[in-house]
């Protein structure tokens, strides 16, 4: 009997223990890198709080449709990885980034807040509260999809920059950077839908360092 007990206990391993323990621990594929934009905010901000439709001090609303995106941070081994840095931006419900750069036509919402720097939880659980980014041109003759743009990091890991795509918004197909990526390069940055309306599903996977 204690033969038993010892040559198990030598044998487990780390991924089976923190099983034993009721989390799922499973290999991850990465999540894919997109390139920064030219858009990552430059002017200080206060609020920087995981409810991007509400602006501390302002009595107004974030114009555009209201969405909640909950996800977990991972490591590719399937671990959770909590206290990791998410620094998000997007464009507001117009498609206008509140960026000095960003000379569209497209109105500033000032009740958007546009940025956000959250820290994930226990089980690398994030939230947040946004509007539904609009599209904006690129050029010409070219759209960007609706996206939220990511850098994700942590010590002793990849630092990880990003976009997020929504599932099945009929641009994706039409924009360059998606397009780019295979198709399971796509289904690793498009977020996914939940049973509750205007509620998305995103997951994370950073590599160690
Ligand atoms: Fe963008």
């Amino acid at each position: 009997m204690k033969l038993h007990r010892r040559h198990f206990i030598k044998n487990i391993t780390l991924g089976s223990l923190v099983g034993l323990i009721g989390t799922h621990v499973h290999a991850r594929t990465l999540t894919p890198s997109e390139m920064e934009g030219p858009y990552y905010p430059i002017t200080p901000q206060k609020d920087q709080d995981a409810d991007l439709t509400k602006v501390v001090g302002k009595k107004g609303k974030a114009k555009g449709i209201a969405i909640e995106i909950y996800g977990q941070v991972f490591d590719n081994q399937g671990v959770p990885l909590e206290d990791t840095t998410i620094d998000l931006w997007q464009a507001n419900s117009y498609g206008k980034y509140h960026h000095p750069h960003d000379n569209s036509d497209a109105p500033i919402d000032e009740n958007f807040q546009a940025w956000a720097i959250i820290q994930t939880k226990a089980g690398g659980h994030f939230r947040f509260k946004t509007v539904f980014p609009g599209a904006y041109p690129l050029n010409a003759s070219q759209q960007r999809t609706p996206h939220i743009h990511l850098k994700v990091s942590k010590r002793g890991y990849h630092s990880l920059l990003t976009q997020m795509y929504f599932p099945d918004h009929p641009l994706n197909q039409k924009d360059g950077l998606f397009r780019s990526k295979t198709r399971q390069e796509q289904a690793l940055m498009t977020a996914k839908t939940t049973s509750k309306a205007n509620q998305y599903r995103y997951d994370i996977v950073l590599a160690k360092v």
